[in-house]
């Protein structure tokens, strides 16, 4: 491979890696003349009324505004934020109504702890470097000051400063720069003179080391000659005028009035700590990536916000009550909405979309909920003002509304336009009001108002629009259209095994339900359309697991004239039929419900379809359960990165999140099925892996995630995530985590207790939308993905080897298999960074285990064992990055380093300061490393350690201590304890 094509790809990659678009969609903060408004704080309806929670959310987001504008140097802070009041609180003539906000599009959520943070505060996030998180968690406890462990101004310093850290992961994508042990950042690490030093930003903040249970000195960690892990930092809360630090480091210490930066001053960053901001943000400085959001950069890259003195950063505040959702389902009627996309069914998209929206009306809106309804061809007409659904009957007459329908051209725009007429009625506000739009065809010109006036419209009205195509000769604007009223894009291609029709849909009204009509609504476990043949019987079985059962439904849609004949079986051999008085029956729509009162059993449920009729049809078989009483149920949520793929090669990634509660569910197996553009039979499927590697940016935090790269041509294509258990592999995981957030004294941090239960077995299926690729070229546009968990798992001090760890990228991002590795060495992280290729590289002659040119399949672990050529004992250091066979290469990993130095204790009570060692004795190792996550590799050590008695000064090296033959890869979360969110 020629050196310079690598080159080239390298730039290409990391510019790849900073154009990422913001995976959060729903946001609707806006930043003008320095000032965010629109920011929503809501309250969770689980949240007991008290109105001190409004006042003290004021008054935090006060003082965090008035903080915002010194770290940024006066470039931003609040000015209008809308705290959400729940369904579930009395009305009180100070709220006004909402509009737009609900709790789950809201930035800042008040709810119970989750188990794995307790009352710390974080961010959820899933997506990488300057990119935005989903929303703040904070619990009440917080909010009122009455978190069991003590004041959280002791434990986490004044609120408004957390709630700026919290903000810089959340609006600007920054990640901790403190260490993190438990998901793999440790407190200390090599600096390049070999020195122990404390993982921050800045290299000068002061304190002392010790361990936390006893004050005494830090005992040393045998297997990587850094400090165990019960060993901290103390930073001493006066620096005494210096050590100014980092937001993002330690918000708590007086002397923090800024993020960490690339000046020579007090801020400067630290590139070399090993924390998650560096491995994320390949070395940045959190100040560079919050400088370079669309907050502070136009397109052009001049800054946009220059700073600015204002005369008060208060807040204006407004207290809204949350209320039920308004939906208007708009529906192509135009002639193309006639086609037959598979002749032998026989059956038109109009009777496919009559079928489904039936179906949805009577089973999927939730009781309480407003719907209109709207069609289009050449023109809109209104078929139903908003009706609330209260009863049966109002059900009915809604699923009486829906057309069957289509003859004319098609105006898109038009039918949007009445939709928001709709939303309008009787001087209301349409603001927060949903369109789920479908369409099969591009829009005529000539017609009016056209799409993109339409849309621009349904902006300025604050509408969400959720689209959804069918076939793909539906507008090229469907997915804009959805991209920016913050809504989601799904597609149909009229493939005859594909209920992406309905899934789509489905998911359209779910996304927007509000808490308290998402926790009762029902959970898709199954949903399935196949092509059955004369004769032909179709079987298939579902895993009713006890988290969910509550009025259960087996619904079956058909397309011929003489129906299909059904039969359901409970795990204990009751049978259902069609003549079963369960059944609820439309033989217009062709549908048959079997609607299960009460809690249905537990176990495996047997569905049985035959075709009875002369000629073959299209099936369509769904599951969907109520979350039974006494549990959260087993949740699974699909979305993608991004819909509208304009440029090529493009960067298209499908998430899965797989909770019950708000805790994460490991080891599941979650599985992506996408189906290409032609209505052929084609598709792929897709593993979505949770191990922190390639897309996926949190190792065991619930939320799986994979690129897809098998583009085969421009057009759409419709993903669809369905989740199982089928080892028995998945645990809920249940924790407390060791520190969420950084606590000004480490020692009042509850320990970490990771705990880990076996999940019963289960099904989920979610849909997560469609990719539009509107660019495609056949050449290999996709590098591996850049590697960010090179481990140091152990060093052999007299044979001078060491033990690296990663896991494996693919040939195209995270999917496949890589061709080959470059790994280098340098003297310091300075000289690799500024010049990977002209650093020396470790060749197939120092490798004693494991292959540089022999990769294993993407999210496999490498291992790789090295002999270091050199006698000294200074700091080494390491980087990797893998290749594919046409030379593309994802950049450099994060950087490892390796001493071969050793020292007994570290720190205790005298004023070490972060970046002062104490003296070395022997041989040791240093480096990124998580010992936690190597249980293998640290088992071997601790036996050996014990078996010596002694403190081990150097571990002789027998063929047994080469574990890079045997040890197997990564099978599951046992041992791991990784944090899902960062605070
Ligand atoms: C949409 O309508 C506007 C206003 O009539 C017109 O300027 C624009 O060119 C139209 N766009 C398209 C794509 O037809
Ligand atoms: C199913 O039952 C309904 C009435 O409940 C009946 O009208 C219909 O003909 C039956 N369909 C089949 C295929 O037996």
């Amino acid at each position: 491979m020629p050196r310079h094509a690598a080159l080239t790809s390298l730039t290409v990659a990391l510019v790849f890696l900073f154009t990422l678009c913001a995976a959060n969609t729903h946001t609707r903060v806006k930043f003008e003349n320095n000032a965010y408004s629109d920011l929503v704080v809501a309250i969770h309806p689980d949240v007991p009324e008290d109105l001190e929670i409004i006042d003290r959310i004021k008054s935090i987001v006060t003082d965090a505004s008035e903080y915002l504008h010194i770290t940024t140097r006066q470039r931003a802070y609040f000015g209008g934020v809308s705290i959400l009041v729940p369904e579930t609180w009395q009305d009180r003539p100070e709220y006004e109504s909402a509009t737009w906000e609900t709790y789950d599009t809201s930035d800042v959520r008040i709810a119970e702890p989750n188990p794995e943070f307790d009352h710390n505060p974080y961010v959820r996030t899933f997506s990488g470097c300057g990119e935005k998180g989903e929303y703040m968690h904070l619990t009440p406890g917080f909010i009122l000051d009455q978190v069991p462990l003590g004041s959280t101004e002791v434990l986490w310093g004044p609120s408004g400063r957390v709630f700026i850290h919290e903000w810089g992961h959340l609006r600007y994508g920054v990640f901790d720069e403190y260490g993190i042990p438990a998901e793999g950042y440790p407190n200390f690490y090599f600096n390049e003179n070999g020195r122990i030093t404390v993982t921050g930003c800045k290299i000068n903040t002061r304190g002392y080391s010790s361990n936390y249970r006893t004050g005494g000195r830090c005992s040393m960690d045998s297997a990587t000659g850094l400090p165990d892990s019960e060993c901290q930092f103390f930073p001493y809360l006066n620096q005494g005028g210096s050590g100014h630090g980092s937001v993002m480091y330690m918000q708590f210490l007086d002397a923090v009035d800024h993020f960490c930066d690339d000046s020579d001053g007090d801020h400067k960053h630290n590139a070399d700590a090993p924390n998650k901001q560096n491995r994320v943000c390949d070395g940045r400085s959190t100040w560079d990536v919050v400088t370079s959001t669309e907050d502070f950069k136009a397109p052009d890259g001049t800054q946009i916000n220059t700073a600015r003195a204002v005369a008060s950063t208060e807040p204006t505040f407004r207290v809204v009550k949350a209320r039920k959702p308004r939906y208007v389902l708009v529906f192509d009627i135009s002639g193309s909405m006639d086609s037959i996309d598979d002749v032998s069914i026989n059956t038109p998209r109009r009777s496919l979309l009559h079928q489904t929206v039936y179906k949805l009306v009577r089973e999927g809106i939730p009781y309480g909920s407003h719907v209109g309804m709207v069609k289009f061809d050449q023109w809109a007409t209104r078929l139903l003002d908003l009706t609330e659904i209260v009863t049966e009957e109002d059900r009915q007459e809604i699923a009486d509304a829906v057309p069957n329908e289509a003859n004319g051209a098609t105006c898109i725009g038009c039918g949007l336009m009445e939709a928001l007429e709709v939303l309008s009625m009787n001087g209301a506000d349409p603001a927060g009001g949903i369109v789920i739009i479908l369409s099969d065809g591009g829009e005529n010109a000539g017609l009016s108002p056209n799409l993109t006036v339409a849309t621009q419209h349904a902006v300025a009205a604050g509408v969400t629009v959720h689209s959804v195509t069918y076939s793909s000769s539906a507008d090229q604007r469907m997915e804009e259209v959805a991209a920016s009223t913050h809504g989601r894009a799904f597609f149909y291609s009229g493939a005859a095994n594909s209920n992406s029709l309905e899934e789509g849909l489905r998911e359209a009204v779910r996304v927007q339900n509000s808490a308290a009509a998402r926790a009762s609504s029902s959970l898709q476990l199954y949903s399935n359309a196949v092509k059955l043949e004369v004769g032909q019987t179709f079987n298939a079985t579902v895993l009713l697991d006890s988290s969910v059962g509550e009025n259960t439904e087996f619904s079956f849609g058909w397309t011929a004239e003489s129906g299909v004949d059904w039969a359901v079986t409970s795990p204990s051999g009751t049978v259902y039929t069609n003549s079963s008085v369960q059944v609820f029956y439309n033989h217009q729509a062709k549908i048959a419900t079997l609607k299960l009162q009460g809690k249905a059993q537990a176990g495996s449920w047997l569905i049985h379809v035959a075709n009875p009729a002369p000629s073959a049809q299209r099936v369509v078989l769904t599951v969907n359960s109520r979350p039974s009483a006494a549990e959260p149920p087993i949740t699974a949520n699909a979305w993608l990165s991004n819909s509208d793929l304009q440029v090529w090669p493009p960067k298209a990634v499908v998430y899965a999140e797989v909770t019950q509660g708000l805790s994460p569910i490991v080891g599941a197996h979650v599985m992506a099925t996408v189906q290409g553009p032609d209505n052929q039979q084609n598709s792929y499927i897709l593993q979505l892996r949770d191990d922190g590697a390639g897309a996926d940016l949190t190792r065991n935090d619930g939320t799986y995630s994979a690129y897809f790269t098998q583009f085969t041509g421009v057009g759409r294509y419709s993903v669809s995530a369905a989740v199982t258990n089928p080892d028995g592999q998945a645990q809920l995981k249940t924790s407390v985590a060791g520190s969420a957030a950084p606590f000004q004294d480490p020692s009042k941090a509850p320990t970490s207790t990771t705990s880990y239960q076996p999940v019963e077995s289960f099904e989920r299926q979610s849909a997560a939308g469609v990719f539009q690729l509107l660019d495609y070229k056949s050449e290999d546009g996709f590098p591996p993905s850049r590697i960010t968990d090179l481990e140091v798992v152990k060093v052999s001090y007299t044979d001078r080897t060491v033990l690296l760890r990663w896991t494996a990228p693919g040939d195209d991002y995270d999917q496949g298999q890589a061709s080959q590795y470059d790994m280098r060495m340098s003297r310091d992280t300075k000289s690799l960074r500024a010049g990977f290729d002209r650093a020396a590289p470790v060749n197939g002659s120092m490798v004693t285990s494991g292959s540089l040119t022999n990769p294993v399949p993407a999210g496999s672990h490498e291992y790789i064992q090295v002999l270091v050529p050199l006698t000294d004992d200074k700091t080494i250091v390491f980087a990797v990055t893998a290749l594919d066979d046409n030379g593309n290469t994802g950049g450099n990993s994060n950087f490892v380093s390796v001493t071969f130095d050793y020292q007994d204790s570290y720190g205790e009570g005298s004023d070490s300061g972060s970046g002062l060692s104490a003296a070395t004795i022997g041989a040791i190792v240093g480096g990124v490393l998580g010992a936690a996550l190597i249980i293998g590799a640290s088992i071997v050590i601790a036996v050996k350690i014990s078996g010596s008695k002694t403190r081990i000064r150097e571990i002789r090296i027998t063929p047994r201590d080469n574990m890079g033959a045997d040890l197997p890869p990564y099978s599951g979360p046992q041992g791991k304890m990784d944090m899902t969110a960062h605070a």
